[in-house]
């Protein structure tokens, strides 16, 4: 559980977590996180100094971060709806953010109650917000796993997988606004590759995806901007997004700027691809 250094309750820098093998971790609340930053685009409450200046500079390179944020949190919303009511029941999120309501878990379950939601990022502060969530979940069942994407294997072998997924049955597979932080364009392909393999027939892979194809110098900016914050992003263009979708049915309307799949609102019509510089996609194993 989380320890706060200043008896507060507040996060404090030298606040510590500890995951799911009990040993502490860092939050590094001096340094600006994805997470956080994101949470800051989102109005969130769980973002530091540090978050809040790279945002900041995010956002004066990309003054739509914020419609880009909640745009990305919508598509997430219908595409987990759309699989809810097609009988999905088994989700696996990886790069899953700080809780935000509604959360996938909430979306899922107000479906089919009985639906399993695994979450996973590598983030501790995304672990000590998770931990608090979860108590809070009463129907269906909700984990969480602090693990890295770049390490499939430990997550398709961890006991909260085992305890929560059933691989032999449809699982709904969504890495939202994640693959860009995996900068290695053959890395990010085998991770999905064998996240892929590791699922059966009837199994759903949900991504969304930064890319340059509507504003390449707006990407170019943002990227120095989380690069000078320490972490490295990779815009894809919808030809290198599309890859990952390989072998699987893509649903209509295929690869599409975030706020045009599936658009159910008229708040969706007044925003601009350029806007939300992101594609999302849905597809299915046969
Ligand atoms: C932009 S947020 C997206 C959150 C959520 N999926 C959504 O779309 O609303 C990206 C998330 O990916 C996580 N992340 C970044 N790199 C990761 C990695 N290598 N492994 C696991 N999670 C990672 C970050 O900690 C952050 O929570």
């Amino acid at each position: 559980m989380a320890q706060h250094s200043d008896g507060t309750g507040r996060w404090a820098r030298g606040d510590t977590v500890h995951d799911n093998e009990d040993d502490e971790i860092d939050l590094q609340l001096h340094k600006a996180h994805s997470a956080r930053m994101y949470d800051y685009y989102l109005g969130g409450m769980t973002n530091f100094a540090a978050d809040r200046e790279a945002a900041g500079q995010a956002i004066a390179v990309f003054p739509s971060a914020r419609i880009a944020a909640r745009a990305n949190r919508a598509f997430m919303h219908r595409a987990t709806r759309l699989l809810a009511d097609r009988g999905i029941a088994q989700f696996l999120d990886i790069g899953t953010g700080i809780p935000t309501s509604p959360n996938l878990h909430e979306v899922a379950q107000g479906i089919n109650s009985q639906a399993r939601v695994l979450y996973t990022d590598n983030d501790p502060i995304v672990l000590a917000h998770a931990q608090a969530l979860l108590l809070s979940s009463r129907e269906g069942l909700t984990s969480y796993l602090q693990a890295d994407v770049t390490d499939p294997a430990a997550i398709l072998s961890s006991r909260e997988l085992e305890q929560t997924i059933d691989l032999t049955a449809p699982v709904a597979l969504s890495l939202i606004a994640l693959l860009h932080f995996v900068p290695d364009d053959h890395g990010a392909c085998r991770i999905v590759d064998q996240l892929k393999d590791a699922l059966s027939p009837g199994s759903a892979l949900v991504i969304s995806h930064g890319t340059p194809d509507f504003g390449p110098a707006d990407a170019e900016r943002i990227t120095q901007v989380y690069a000078a914050a320490g972490t490295e992003v990779r815009m894809r263009t919808r030809e290198q997004i599309e890859r990952f979708f390989d072998g699987w049915d893509l649903l209509d309307p295929g690869v599409s700027p975030t706020h045009r799949w599936r658009p159910e609102g008229a708040a969706e019509q007044e925003i601009t691809d350029a806007q939300v510089s992101a594609y999302a996609a849905v597809a299915v194993k046969r």
